[in-house]
């Protein structure tokens, strides 16, 4: 399958701040083909994402999802990552050269409510909310050195696309 669009529209964030959701409406309205990386690897790798930290830990995790970024960023014209992306040096430095990178943010207290009791997210599940706040500043820079355009996903879908899609026009990238 060949991308419709020159370079894909790549979602970064934090867990929980829509990004699949985001992705799917921006397809849907756009005629775009979309995937969601961790489903992607789900599938692929005939796993769930909680066996897959407990059978090759977080670093086998994260090779995967370089490995897969790489095949989707080739395949789809939007796609939703997960929120450690970044923590992959391979992952971040392939990021680091996308075009359209969009990051969604929203406060971690809205964030935390939304992912505490998570049991599919291994690196939110049962954490206290000191450390999910620690894992989120130790992660903010990182989505903020590759994001093209940070958007503030608190709000309705249609504002948030609209936004995006001012900033890309403003830019000459739409
Ligand atoms: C992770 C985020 C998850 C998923 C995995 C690890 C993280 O994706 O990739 O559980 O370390 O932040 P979402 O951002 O879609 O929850």
């Amino acid at each position: 399958m060949k991308n419709k669009i020159n370079t894909p529209l790549i979602l970064i964030g934090f867990m929980g701040t829509g990004k699949t959701t985001l992705g799917k409406y921006i397809a849907q309205n756009n005629q775009l083909s979309f995937v969601d990386l961790d489903e992607f690897i789900v599938q692929q790798e005939g796993k769930t994402i909680p066996e897959i930290f407990e059978q090759l830990g977080e670093k086998g995790f994260r090779n995967l999802e370089f490995k897969y970024l790489k095949k989707c960023a080739n395949q789809f014209d939007v796609i939703a990552t997960g929120g450690g992306i970044i923590e992959g040096n391979d992952a971040f430095n392939l990021l680091k050269e996308q075009k359209h990178v969009i990051w969604l943010d929203c406060d971690i207290e809205i964030l935390y409510d939304r992912i505490k009791n998570d049991s599919n997210r291994p690196n939110a599940n049962n954490k206290p909310f000191f450390k999910l706040k620690s894992l989120y500043s130790t992660r903010v820079s990182r989505y903020n050195e590759i994001a093209f355009i940070k958007v503030n996903s608190n709000k309705s879908l249609p504002v948030t696309y609209n936004k995006i899609l001012e900033t890309m026009k403003a830019n000459d990238q739409y």
